[in-house]
């Protein structure tokens, strides 16, 4: 086997801009040590990572008691889904109050003890924040909706008057991500309806009017409220939302197009916006660059490296890296990496163009593989129909995946992603290889697209079940009690964190590949793409680590080296199908 690394096929990917090049001044002044280039973060999600008070959500109390785990893990950073006051409709996504914590999830003083004890840990604390809607709970929602039409009080929200007799009809005809109309009407003091209130999510959640001024301000303080606490960023939900066109023109998803129209996040990013399909009226509008900019300036004021990370669900790739702008983001979720299908052409097609988009603007590549919002990677890779993202898995799902082969599969794109130049993201229970979780009964199910859909869409809830630390306790150790927010299954004992520590495990193969990312410097590094293996492969060169990842059926010839590490064990010198090894190969 020979490897030939033709040069221009190269990428110094963590966006860090190659010298002597003029057209990216601004960014080559960045000092090279800012942390967030090459880190690995990991996802917290609270109510489902530890439980302290043992009432079956997690709380801030029991990530405190775990946090250990995590530098034992081997990650740099944690980020947290929300966690404030909320009256929980969409898991915390309804922020009732931005400054206080939710008494499900602790106090303030929890939130302190748990941000402090990370950063004891050498952990980064990234806090999620959430703009573009704000729960109905909200002071600001119900001075709405006690104000008169046309107070300044209605003016925080997308408050219209309706269309036709009696203005029954909704403004327009947009839809909500999560099912249904995306207008609900309110009922006057007097009975009679009254105006109708966007929300692109659930009625719960009313869309702000981020023309407003004083929209802009609350947040500004907002961010500085956490960024006095010692926070070092924000995950910023739906970044790609806040403004939308004027008027509110309607929108019909082109009959052509494939995932565009509706307002279909989370789970569908827009298609390339062109004349033929322009981005829908609420998404990707240019609107939202000065907002980051104003909050960019913001966190520039504070010490430290502070950062923004965009929830954003764009594509293609080059307009994403518009909300990572020398003067906006610092990062953006790789979506596009996460719905790549597995696929060694399509794998090796999507690494080129986030290397170059995010390189193009001197940021940072970001891949991630699993989160809250989709089908959890070890179940996904082995789906044998569309699913198309937010249906979610259920009982009656077609294409059921095969654990076996899903976790394998996991494995290997677990070691594909660790080994790239940039920032991972990695989702709680993954280092675990924990499946979606497919038999919750029906009544048991929370997430509001399943309500919204008339139970049609099994939505989010099997990616976001409390993960399993001792496989011998209550609840395998999430808490004292035993309760479970949503139920965890009866065979998850051997995927516990306790039973897979020093074992041959899935959890060692993450310490053992985050290990080697760092001592390698991978994160840091470069591809290099290798030709020569086929198709099926994925082979590149960062730094002095080979990577080879076998996406088809048939093993494959390794070269002479060390493997460093392997997601399958190597026999003979032949790697087998759904496989990823990095190797120090005998030049
Ligand atoms: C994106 C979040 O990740 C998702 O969980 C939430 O439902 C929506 N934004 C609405 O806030």
């Amino acid at each position: 086997m020979t490897l030939s690394l033709p040069p221009e096929s190269e990428h110094t990917a963590t966006g860090t801009p190659p010298e002597n090049d003029p057209g990216l001044d601004p960014v080559a002044t960045r000092p090279a040590d800012e942390w967030w280039r090459s880190a690995v973060i990991y996802q917290i999600y609270p109510r489902s990572f530890a439980d302290a008070d043992g009432d079956g959500v997690g709380d801030l109390a029991g990530i405190t008691d775990r946090l250990e785990a995590l530098p034992e893990l081997g990650v740099d950073a944690i980020w947290l889904s929300p966690f404030y006051v909320s009256p929980q409709r969409d898991a915390g996504y309804d922020v009732a109050d931005y400054r206080d914590v939710d008494p499900v999830f602790g106090t303030l003083d929890d939130f302190d003890r748990m941000a402090a004890r990370a950063h004891e840990l050498g952990l980064k604390v990234i806090v999620d924040l959430v703009p573009n809607h704000t729960s109905s709970d909200h002071v600001w929602f119900q001075a709405a909706l006690a104000a008169p039409e046309g107070g300044p009080e209605r003016g925080r929200y997308i408050f219209r008057d309706g269309k036709g007799p009696g203005g029954d009809e909704p403004p327009n005809n947009w839809e909500s991500v999560f099912g249904g109309r995306a207008w609900t009407r309110v009922t006057r003091p007097d009975g009679t309806p009254g105006q109708w209130y966007l929300h692109l999510f659930d009625a719960s959640q009313p869309d702000l009017d981020w023309d407003n001024p004083e929209v802009h301000e609350e947040f500004l303080d907002v961010l500085r409220f956490w960024l006095d606490r010692g926070v070092d960023g924000f995950r910023v939900d739906v970044a790609h939302g806040l403004a939308k066109v004027e008027g509110l023109p309607d929108y019909t998803k082109p009959a052509t197009g494939g995932s565009m129209g509706g307002a279909s996040f989370p789970l569908e990013p827009e298609l390339e916006a062109d004349t033929q399909h322009p981005s829908p009226p609420y998404w990707a509008q240019e609107g939202v660059h000065d907002i980051f900019r104003e909050w960019r300036r913001v966190l520039d004021e504070y010490e430290g490296d502070r950062i923004l990370v965009a929830e954003a669900w764009v594509e293609p790739l080059r307009k994403l890296a518009d909300w990572v702008r020398p003067d906006e983001m610092h990062q953006a979720f790789n979506f596009s990496y996460l719905m790549t299908p597995w696929s060694a052409p399509a794998l090796r097609t999507v690494i080129d163009e986030s290397l170059d988009a995010f390189g193009s603007v001197g940021a940072p590549s970001t891949w991630v593989l699993s989160n809250h919002d989709v089908v959890r990677h070890a179940s996904r890779l082995a789906l044998t129909a569309e699913n198309p993202q937010g249906a979610g898995l259920g009982p009656d799902s077609p294409g059921q995946p095969d654990p076996v082969l899903g976790l394998r599969r996991a494995r290997a794109a677990t070691l594909l992603m660790l080994s790239l130049p940039g920032s991972a993201y990695i989702y709680q229970g993954e280092e675990l290889g924990l499946p979606e979780v497919i038999d919750i009964p029906g009544d048991a199910r929370q997430d509001p697209t399943w309500f919204r859909t008339d139970f049609e869409k099994y939505g989010r809830d099997g990616c976001r079940v409390p993960i399993p630390w001792e496989g011998d306790a209550p609840a395998y150790g999430f808490n004292g009690t035993g309760q479970s927010w949503l139920p965890q299954p009866a065979d998850w004992a051997p995927l516990a964190r306790d039973a897979q520590l020093g074992a041959d495990s899935t959890l060692e193969l993450y310490r053992r590949t985050l290990e080697l990312r760092r001592a390698h410097g991978l994160g840091t590094g470069s591809v290099e793409w290798l030709d020569g293996y086929g198709t099926d492969v994925v082979a590149y060169r960062n730094g002095d680590v080979t990577i080879i990842a076998n996406v088809g059926e048939t093993p494959v010839e390794l070269p002479v080296g060390e493997v460093l590490v392997a997601s399958e064990p190597t026999a003979e010198a032949a790697l087998p199908a759904d496989t990823t090894v990095w190797l120090r190969v005998r030049e």
